[in-house]
């Protein structure tokens, strides 16, 4: 939530800025602002309510605040109404010290009455000015723009991603994190510092993780980092692989159809990174046979479609591998009291920065469970604090409504347990040859079913209008269900339920009349004519039903319409029927006329409570 970047070097930064904010707009998107460093050593401010588009008005493309040194922010509101006053960057009263953060202060409060006893005045509803206030007040106080800022870690609570700058000192950047993500990357003569890797991507590959409570300067082409005591760290960049391109819509209308056109790529990539020779070999990243054999319980936790993938992965791992599996919402299970008897924790976030996550991840190690993460972004948060992580190469993903990710997580899962089945002996040999055989055929399988976007993007056309859309499934179709559903609603606004096949007629079967439109997902042979039976209930009183069923089910001729998926293994189906589900919420998406890589409320990395 929020996305912050930072610019030194030989450019006028804003024009540098406000391209970095656009790549991390998905992070945020109610309001924006910068603040540059001019050449008569003021610090302007510009900021704008509403999207980028507002405040790149404002600034004229940038041609109105001119300056090397700058900083900017895109916000998600937490504290204050998204409006142009509580837009960041914040300023202390004489506009010598601007910052941007990303995150929450908890004890502001507190620290803002203790500020106002001492002078302080403020403007705004923020969490983020008290921020700037604060390091004003140690500045004051210690003379010392790193003495202030560790001064301000010690007496604030919560998270934060902090970007500083001092008039006093024109060609520097002070920054710090705890919780929330930042990178710092550096290139010949410039450095960089952003939320996320794409902002930064077109410029430099160097890049550092920043660790938590590290303290970073920033000058042109260098960056020193220090501890909290303020003494001088050593730290080496990372080199980014991934490709400037995929953070670019390259002629697609959206980074979400683009980055549904790109499942068939990550998913082989994926795949491709977890086999060698033929077989799902996990020692790169330090997960050994003998380790694996030895987990006789795992909990799965996550959120929103990350949790999704754990529900399928529940169905798979125990049927596969027969270890009892329990899938947790992330933001439950930090709070409950669980009981645990040793079981692995496997967390799964696209981010690796989602606060729930993190926070689950934590609780468990302080119970002593092993961790294993499924992460997407290298060196964040979350696989940083796992014992083991396995990278999706999914490559950065822009759109909030996670497609791709998704898509490369589901693999991620199907290879660990198709592994610990082979480890634990519960799956034959040739059946375990017979099922990477699967694996490797599903890139092509995924290809295949985007080929019929067309007739997915007429039905979607058809039923523009509907109100209520439900999906029905069970067993790994109820999983495809849930992440259908939430697609749905999370870009279209149209209302939206999933259930279990057989649950509906305990209750919800009443929201049912004529013309609500019933999605029934068909993948598993056993479960067919289950599911097929409770759709037939939901068509006698009144619904439309549409099908997503694999080919060569038998399914009734009066359905309203079928989407056909190529034949998979019954484990591996939710990789397959998950696209035209995608799809369908794409179109309808785009023909409500909505912004469908940045849907309304919602921000792509959510790294508060
Ligand atoms: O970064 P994460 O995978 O941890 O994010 C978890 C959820 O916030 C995320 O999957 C969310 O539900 C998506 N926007 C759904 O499309």
């Amino acid at each position: 939530m929020c996305g912050i970047v930072g610019y030194l070097g030989p450019k006028q930064a804003a024009p540098v800025l406000l391209d970095g904010l656009t790549k991390l707009e998905y992070r945020g998107y109610d309001s924006a602002g910068v603040a540059v460093l001019n050449p008569d050593g003021n610090i302007d401010v510009v900021k704008a309510k509403g999207k980028l588009e507002e405040l790149k008005k404002a600034v004229d493309g940038g041609r109105k605040l001119r300056g090397n040194c700058g900083i900017g922010h895109t916000r998600w509101a937490t504290h204050g109404e998204p409006n142009e006053v509580n837009a960041h960057p914040h300023i202390n009263d004489e506009q010598s010290i601007a910052a941007v953060h990303n995150g929450i202060i908890e004890n502001y409060a507190e620290l803002k009455a203790k500020l106002i006893r001492h002078g302080y005045k403020f403007y705004s509803e923020t969490d983020t000015e008290v921020a700037t206030k604060l390091v004003d007040y140690y500045y004051k106080k210690y003379g010392d723009p790193l003495e202030a800022i560790s001064k301000f870690s010690l007496r604030v609570r919560g998270s934060y991603a902090l970007a500083v700058m001092f008039e006093k000192y024109p060609q520097t950047i002070f920054a710090i994190r705890k919780d929330s993500p930042m990178i710092i990357g550096v290139a010949d003569g410039e450095t960089f510092l952003a939320s996320d890797v794409p902002a930064i991507l077109k410029y430099t590959r160097n890049v550092y993780y920043v660790e938590n409570l590290e303290i970073a300067r920033l000058e042109k082409g260098a960056v020193s980092f220090y501890n909290i005591d303020g003494d001088e760290k050593d730290k080496a960049p990372v080199e980014i692989t991934w490709d400037a391109a995929s953070a670019e819509k390259d002629g697609y209308e959206h980074f979400m159809l683009k980055e549904i056109h790109e499942q068939p790529k990550v998913v082989k990539d994926t795949l491709n990174s977890l086999l060698h020779g033929g077989e799902i070999d996990f020692t790169e990243i330090g997960l050994t046979d003998g380790e694996l054999e030895n987990i006789n319980g795992i909990i799965i936790a996550g959120c929103g479609s990350a949790y999704h993938v754990g529900v399928v992965m529940q169905y798979v791992i125990e049927d596969l591998a027969r270890v009892p599996v329990r899938v947790e919402l992330a933001s439950e299970l930090r709070y409950r009291n669980p009981v645990t008897s040793g079981e692995l924790l496997i967390v799964i976030s696209q981010s690796g920065e989602t606060a729930d996550s993190l926070a689950a991840l934590r609780a468990a190690k302080e119970r002593g469970l092993k961790t294993f993460a499924i992460v997407n972004v290298l060196g964040s948060s979350i696989a940083r604090e796992a014992d083991k992580v396995i990278y999706t190469k999914a490559g950065p993903e822009i759109s909030v409504a996670t497609t791709k990710a998704y898509s490369s997580q589901l693999i991620a899962g199907y290879a660990f347990a198709v592994k610990l089945a082979k480890v634990k002996k519960t799956i034959t040999d040739a059946y375990y040859s017979q099922l990477i055989n699967e694996l490797f055929a599903l890139p092509e399988k995924i290809s295949s079913v985007l080929e019929n976007r067309e007739s997915i993007q007429k039905f979607a056309s058809r039923t523009v209008d509907k109100e209520d859309v439900f999906f029905l499934g069970r067993g790994v179709d109820y999983a495809v269900s849930i992440e259908g559903s939430l697609k749905l609603k999370e870009i279209s606004y149209i209302h939206s339920e999933a259930y279990a096949a057989g649950e509906l007629k305990h209750g919800t079967i009443s929201l049912i009349e004529k013309g609500t439109l019933v999605f029934g997902v068909l993948t598993q042979d056993m479960l067919v004519e289950k599911t097929v039976s409770n759709l037939a209930e939901t068509q006698t009183r009144g619904a439309v039903v549409a099908a997503v069923a694999s080919e060569g089910l038998k399914l009734p001729d009066d359905f309203d319409r079928v989407f056909r998926i190529p034949e998979t293994d019954g484990h591996f189906t939710a990789s397959l029927a998950v696209i035209p589900l995608q799809l369908f919420a794409y179109y309808l998406s785009v023909l409500r006329g909505n912004d469908v890589d940045k849907p309304r409320n919602l921000a792509k990395s959510v790294t508060v409570e």
